[in-house]
């Protein structure tokens, strides 16, 4: 049922809270501020102060945000998304790092990727792969799962020295909850205690059969250090992307996912955006979550500003009012208006799940207390 905290309707009205418990009192209706009422009485109690309402159900603001699929003559050949998961230190940023001749992990505090870092390269085939980086620390199981979700393919890192570990074992269930396809990358062979035979028969126990064992999983043995087998890798996810024959249509205002938000001290609200369809362009207006804006600046994973981003390109968007958060989906809506109108409603509904877990929270007190 529709519900709206005494003080939120209080608020929309710009009465004051006090003014409308007493006017509820004198129905005979007990509510403190922070307690939530029924769209009818709220209805009634704004009549009664002088106000009109208009009630909004949800599918009236939220209605054609997101489109219908598109038509199958409009889909063109996309990038693979692809999620490199994995057990702490087992390798994972620095297999990105040798892919894509840089040095993120020196720059990381202690070595530990406590964020999620998406890139895009071209392959030596000449294709393009988009790769999402994530951390493998226990502490980050929402990034890992957030990360599984939104691909097309998870690359398992398993350091050959070490093994399957809790995190290994986690990211292949978020990758079979996600119905991912997984391809196994045995790392750090070039270690003299590596023992990648144990890690195959490791993966079995939780049904993983690579190829070299009969079983249908893509597996490769690579060295981050080394740089050995990366173009195998390479290889291997476009022969797994081409298995999927994945598709989006370029031509219609885009969405897609927030990977991460911050708010940035120089150049305000950043978010890191994964455009899923549709093209994503400068002067864009954007709503993602409870927060909304207009695309003032795209930014690709190299620092260099671009004018749009394609289907599965990940972007730097400046230009939101605020910082959204990761795994907020993105649309592209017609007008600021609109955007504005998305925004607050979703913050309003926010501000109302918040205060109603508080009234739970106080009365639980309350209990304890008497
Ligand atoms: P988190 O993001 O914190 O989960 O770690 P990670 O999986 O990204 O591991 P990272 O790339 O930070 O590497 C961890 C350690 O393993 C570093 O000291 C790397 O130098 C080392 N390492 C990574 N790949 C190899 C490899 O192929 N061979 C050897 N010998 N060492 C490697
Ligand atoms: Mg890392």
């Amino acid at each position: 049922p529709e519900t709206i905290t005494v003080q939120e309707l209080a608020n929309r009205m710009s009465e004051r809270a006090v003014d409308v418990v007493r006017l509820l009192m004198k129905q005979g209706v007990m509510k403190k501020i922070n307690e939530l009422i029924d769209a009818d009485t709220a209805q009634l109690v704004a009549e009664e102060l002088g106000h009109t309402v208009r009630r909004v159900a949800e599918s009236d603001v939220e209605e054609g945000l997101f489109d219908a699929p598109d038509a199958s003559e409009v889909l063109t050949t996309r990038p693979p998304v692809v999620t490199i998961m994995g057990h702490v230190d087992h390798g994972k940023t620095s297999l990105l790092d040798a892919i894509r001749h840089t040095t993120v992990v020196k720059g990381e505090a202690g070595g530990i990727t406590q964020h999620i870092g998406a890139y895009q390269v071209t392959t030596p085939l000449g294709g393009k792969v988009t790769f999402i980086d994530t951390p493998g620390h226990a502490a980050f199981t929402a990034m890992r799962q957030r990360g599984a979700r939104s691909t097309d393919i998870v690359v398992l890192v398993v350091a050959a020295d070490d093994g399957v570990m809790p995190q290994t074992a986690e990211a292949i269930n978020h990758a079979r909850a996600a119905g991912v396809p997984i391809i196994v990358a045995i790392n750090k062979i070039d270690k003299p205690d590596a023992k990648p035979e144990r890690v195959r028969s490791e993966l079995l126990q939780y049904e993983i059969q690579v190829e070299s064992l009969g079983g249908e999983t893509l597996e490769v043995e690579v060295s981050a250090k080394e740089r050995l087998n990366l173009d195998k890798l390479l290889e291997l996810i476009q022969l797994q992307a081409e298995l999927l024959d994945l598709k989006a249509n370029p031509d219609r205002p885009a969405e897609g996912v927030v990977i991460e938000a911050k708010l940035d001290r120089g150049r305000g609200p950043v978010a890191t955006v994964l455009v899923q369809r549709g093209t994503l362009r400068q002067g864009d207006v954007i709503v993602a979550g409870a927060e909304w804006g207009r695309v003032r600046a795209l930014v690709d994973d190299k620092g260099k500003a671009v004018s749009e981003a394609p289907p599965s390109m990940p972007v730097e968007i400046l230009g939101f009012n605020g910082a959204p958060e990761a795994g907020d989906r993105l649309a592209v809506v017609e007008n600021e208006a609109r955007a504005r109108e998305v925004a607050e409603y979703r913050q309003r509904q926010k501000r109302e799940q918040a205060a109603a877990r508080a009234t739970v929270r106080v009365s639980g007190l309350e209990e304890m207390m008497s």
